[in-house]
């Protein structure tokens, strides 16, 4: 029998139409691009928030560099040990890329205040991203994937930004971002379109029993993040939740191959 592909390949085409989707249901006055280009933080104020901000997205990336590091050597799984050591790499010259424009605009060397954040990634996640390969897969979604609905939000209507920054986002961060995505995506359907239909009944269970885990786990700190993104960046938007919650039921919809109608209830970001 020959297989039959019904789900389109997960592009940053796919992601832009889902997100406008969204946007249309739960949010359809916010911008489907940039209305109004942001302007470097100018009060001592502003640099400070930023400067927060800033040290916030440094230790994303150096958790995501520390997790992986750990887990690396415990897939005997050639191809997915070549996609995370490109993610080390590539996220770990974002951590050090923030690091240093940080450093430019507060003139003091932000490494210390990186690793305290990032330690706070370790006590609330828990063992969860290196427990086994649900957590792991978990950790990748919630840090790689779930967190797009943000990621496109302050793209279209962030008000405060670095130029130096913007512009090694737009050229190098952007890009690694999308193949990280895409490395994901590439890992679980290796692993999910070979099972077979009852494996794949318990594999959704266990998926999403592990996302689910993480999410409850990433909660306090979602919101204290788009605290941060307000006071940092200027982004000002009382959907982020429900846009959030909408974003996370696709992309499970779409890892899971089924309907997102046909999703359980989620926990949600305000719960
Ligand atoms: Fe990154
Ligand atoms: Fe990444």
């Amino acid at each position: 029998m020959t297989a039959i592909l019904t789900r389109p390949n997960w592009t940053t085409d796919l992601e832009l139409e889902i997100f406008d989707k969204l946007l249309d249901q739960h949010a359809p006055h916010l911008p489907k691009k940039r209305l109004e280009e942001p302007r470097p933080p100018k009060t001592a104020e502003e640099r400070e928030n930023f400067y927060h901000y800033r040290v916030a997205g440094a230790a994303h990336d150096l958790f995501i560099v520390q997790v992986c590091a750990k887990i690396i050597d415990s897939f005997a799984d050639p191809e997915l040990q070549l996609f995370l050591s490109r993610q080390i790499g590539d996220d770990g010259a974002h951590a050090q890329n923030t690091r240093l424009r940080a450093q430019a605009i507060s003139g003091q060397d932000p490494i210390e205040d990186i690793q305290k954040q990032v330690q706070k990634h370790w006590d609330y996640m828990g063992d969860l991203p290196i427990r086994n390969w649900q957590g792991f897969l978990a950790f990748e979604l919630h840090y790689e994937l779930h967190i797009v609905a943000l990621l496109l939000i302050n793209s279209r209507t962030s008000k405060i930004n670095d130029p130096d920054s913007a512009k090694y986002a737009a050229q190098r961060i952007l890009p690694d971002e999308a193949v990280h995505r895409l490395g994901v995506v590439d890992w679980w359907q290796r692993k999910f379109d070979q099972a077979s239909p009852t494996e794949k009944e318990d594999l959704i269970v266990q998926v999403l029993e592990a996302d689910e885990e993480g999410q409850s786990r990433r909660n306090p700190y979602l919101w204290d993040h788009w605290l941060l993104s307000q006071k940092g960046i200027g982004i000002e938007i009382d959907e982020l939740p429900i846009l959030y919650d909408a974003w996370r039921r696709e992309v499970l919809a779409y890892f899971l191959d089924i309907p997102v109608s046909q999703l359980p209830k989620l926990i949600s970001v305000s719960d």
